[in-house]
Order: C-alpha cells, then structure tokens, then sequence
C-alpha cells in the first residue's frame, strides 16, 4: 500500500491539514473525544470527503474493567475507586468522552448509515495478549492514580504491576475485559 498511503502529521484542534483531493473514507477510531471542537472538526472532515464518501469513528465512553472487585488483597472495590478517579480527571480534560456522536455527525451534514454499540465481554482466564492490554491500560493510568489514591490502594496497585507473585497482574487468571464501543458509519450525501 506503501505507493497509495502517507501518513500526515496534524493537530486537528489546531488547523485541518490540505488534502489535495477529495477523499474516499476518514476513519477515526478513539480519537474525537480528544478534540476541544468535534463538531467544527466534522464540519472539515465533511468538506474533505467526496460526495458519497465515508466517515466512520469508533468511540468509547470509558475504560474497561479488568479486575475481579476482590483481589484477594487489599481493600475490595480497588478498580471502581480508580474508575471514579479517572472519570473525574476526564470530565476536567475530556468533556466530550460520553457525546452521543450521532448528534454532531448528522450537524455536520452527513447521512446515518450505521451505529451500534458493542458490549465486549471477554472472560477469564483472559489470553496473554489481553492481560498484556490490561497490563498496559493501568500502568498507562499509574502516575495519576498512584498520586490520587489513598496509601493502601497504591500499595494495592503496586502489588498488581510490580511484584510477581500469585497476585500480580501478569499470573492471574481471573482477569476480564469489559467495555463498551460504538461505532458509527455515515455518509456525505
Ligand atoms: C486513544 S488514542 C486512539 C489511537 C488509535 N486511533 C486507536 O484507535 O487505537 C487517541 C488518538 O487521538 C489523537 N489525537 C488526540 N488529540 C488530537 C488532535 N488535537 N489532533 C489530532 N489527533 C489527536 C492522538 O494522537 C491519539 O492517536
């Protein structure tokens, strides 16, 4: 593909970058919750497509949960009380993260094709590559909660991603991932 795809590097909150041509299909996949502007930036995705082009997103509106709410140490409900944290910080510096897109994609001029949500629920024992995106997710989240959360719940967190016993996040076999997607399809008339 490498002689009909380049890459672009842009700030969409910043400035649309030129295209040239009209474009076939934007996909953005978890990306306009992170823009201050949604509805302007799909106003310009509209005006980049061609007539009969596509836009397709895939959102989120939270992280999944992957801990049973009993560790077997610790204080019970430690994913919950991160969850509360998370959802407070995203509320400050994500306050597009739950928007209903099918609002500001139909603004902005385009037709519904498709949306649906998905319930992913995969259970334990979870495969290596998902305690690995499990693994990943909380460490990802660690400087914010490690300096959120009360004494216990770090040291908690610290025997989940640190320690290598029984109890560490990469030997257990009780993992889950449970979230939510919606993805939606839309066309420009
Ligand atoms: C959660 S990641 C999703 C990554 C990938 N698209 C996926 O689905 O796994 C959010 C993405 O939004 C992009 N993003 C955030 N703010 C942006 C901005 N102002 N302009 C362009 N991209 C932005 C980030 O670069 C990042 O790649």
């Amino acid at each position: 593909m490498s002689d009909r795809v380049r890459t672009e590097r842009a700030d969409l909150d910043a400035e649309f970058p030129a295209l040239g041509e009209p474009v076939d299909l934007v996909w953005a996949s978890a990306s306009l919750h992170h823009l201050a502007d949604p509805a302007r930036v799909l106003g310009e995705v509209f005006a980049a497509l061609r007539p009969g082009g596509v836009l397709a997103v895939a959102e989120l509106d939270s992280f999944p949960r992957f801990l049973p709410d009993d560790l077997g140490f610790g204080r019970p409900g430690l994913e919950e009380r991160c969850r509360d944290l998370l959802a407070r910080k995203r509320a400050e510096h994500l306050p597009h993260i739950s928007a209903d897109w099918a609002e500001p994609v139909a603004g902005a001029g385009f037709t519904a094709v498709a949306h649906r949500t998905v319930d992913v629920d995969l259970p334990a024992p979870l495969p290596a590559v998902a305690r690995r995106y499990a693994e990943v997710t909380l460490r990802r989240m660690r400087p914010f909660l490690d300096a959120s959360l009360d004494e216990a719940d770090v040291a908690a967190l610290g025997e989940l991603l640190d320690s290598d016993g029984p109890g560490a996040l990469r030997n257990r076999d009780d993992l889950t991932v449970r979230a939510t997607r919606t993805f939606l399809a839309a066309r420009r008339p």
